[in-house]
């Protein structure tokens, strides 16, 4: 007989909770503020691209972030056969772009470590890049191609995911505005605004940037803040630009809706999730350094999001000590879409008692 199991926070790391602790059995219950996927999660660029994003620590938050990334072929088939609904998912690979003769050490070094881990990794340099990514600036000397690095059409993810969830019999309870935890230690009860009411054998802390807020409900530090993420988007013939373009800079994804995704500030804006100028213009003007036609063009499209930063880059990913009933799944930072397979598996892995499949000591949720 399956737990009864509370979810609180509809984004994708609580959607890809409920849904694998659904298809074990468990009878999962997802407690939303607004819409699920409305928040960091809607506004994602989708790369799945942990040698990128991480090319200086082969720790356990790499080992995460690559067992994500090899799961991602059979659990996005999962939610499509199961939603029969499609979305984007490409292995396009990617290009890890440098401009200077000293930054092909740091491309050497990372090939190495990231080789040890099964990375297929090849330096391209020159007019062979140029044949490779026909659009790419001159001044590009060299860059990391990784094969294996994909991307995904975020928000359809999140809607095809949501609707999976329903399928396997997830209930989802949407604009409920902030819900509390009325008690955890004993019994789990959570309130919504209006006065209703849930509990539950289990209760998943999927709250994203706003995980601080319950920092006195369990008595335990959650150093997560909300670093905004300001993003755009330029319309662009499919084919033009074949690659996920990574710079020191910024990122450029190539999508089969016809449009060019460029992104991303990281700036500190408390909860707003408004669009600046100068935030669009310092991605915009750095784009003539990397794709040179993007000069005269203007993105038709700009948005923003809160990613949940932690105060040393890691998830809080685990059960709370003396209460194995609390788990947290929060905290997820740049990579959170990413990390959605890893995590639906983990947080059903802790409810299920099963043996940890990553080492989870450097997320521990008390860590703070
Ligand atoms: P969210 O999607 O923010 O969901 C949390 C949910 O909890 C929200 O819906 C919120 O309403 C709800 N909630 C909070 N408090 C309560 C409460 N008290 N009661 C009820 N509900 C509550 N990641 C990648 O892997 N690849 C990328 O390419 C990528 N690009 C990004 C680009 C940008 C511009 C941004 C902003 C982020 C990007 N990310 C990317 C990061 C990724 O979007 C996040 O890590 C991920 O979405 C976090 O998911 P989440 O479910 O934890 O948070
Ligand atoms: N991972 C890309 C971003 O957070 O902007």
């Amino acid at each position: 007989m399956g737990e009864r199991i509370v979810i609180l926070g509809g984004g994708i790391i609580g959607l890809a909770s409920a849904f694998e602790c659904q298809r074990r059995g468990h009878q999962v219950t997802i407690l939303e503020k607004t819409k699920c996927g409305g928040q960091a999660t809607g506004a994602a660029a989708g790369m799945l691209a942990p040698y990128s994003e991480i090319g200086e620590d082969p720790d356990d938050f790499f080992r995460l972030c690559l067992e994500s990334l090899r799961l991602y072929p059979k659990w996005q088939q999962d939610i499509k056969d199961i939603s029969k609904q499609p979305f984007e998912y490409t292995n396009s690979g990617s290009l890890h772009c440098v401009y200077h003769e000293a930054d092909l050490l740091a491309l050497e070094t990372r090939q190495r470590w990231q080789g040890e881990f099964g990375a297929n990794a090849e330096i391209i340099a020159g007019d062979q890049l140029r044949r490779f990514e026909n659009e790419l600036s001159e001044d590009i000397i060299a860059a990391m191609y990784y094969p294996e690095e994909s991307h995904l059409y975020a928000p359809d993810y999140a809607k095809a995911l949501e609707v999976a969830c329903r399928q396997l019999g997830v209930k989802i309870c949407e604009e409920l505005e902030d819900v509390q935890v009325n008690s955890w230690k004993d019994e789990i009860e959570l309130e919504a605004k209006n006065g209703q009411t849930w509990s539950g054998d289990r209760l998943v802390i999927c709250s994203g940037a706003w995980s601080k807020e319950l920092e006195d409900t369990f008595d335990v530090s959650i150093p997560v803040y909300p670093i905004r993420g300001q993003i755009c988007a330029y319309d662009m013939p499919v084919g033009k630009v074949k690659h996920i373009i990574y710079t020191s800079q910024g990122y450029l994804v190539p999508k089969a809706n016809g449009t060019l995704v460029n992104g991303a500030s990281e700036d500190i804006a408390g909860f707003q999730t408004t669009v600046t100028e100068k935030g669009i213009q310092r991605l915009t003007n750095w784009n003539k350094n990397v794709l040179p036609y993007l000069q005269n063009e203007k993105p038709f499209h700009t948005w923003a999001g809160l990613r949940p930063a932690t105060q040393d880059g890691f998830p809080l990913l685990g059960k709370l000590t003396g209460a194995p009933q609390v788990i947290f799944a929060t905290g997820h930072y740049r990579n959170g879409i990413l990390l959605s397979p890893v995590t639906g598996h983990v947080v059903a892995d802790l409810i299920d008692n099963k043996q940890e499949r990553t080492p989870l000591g450097l997320f521990h949720p008390e860590r703070f």
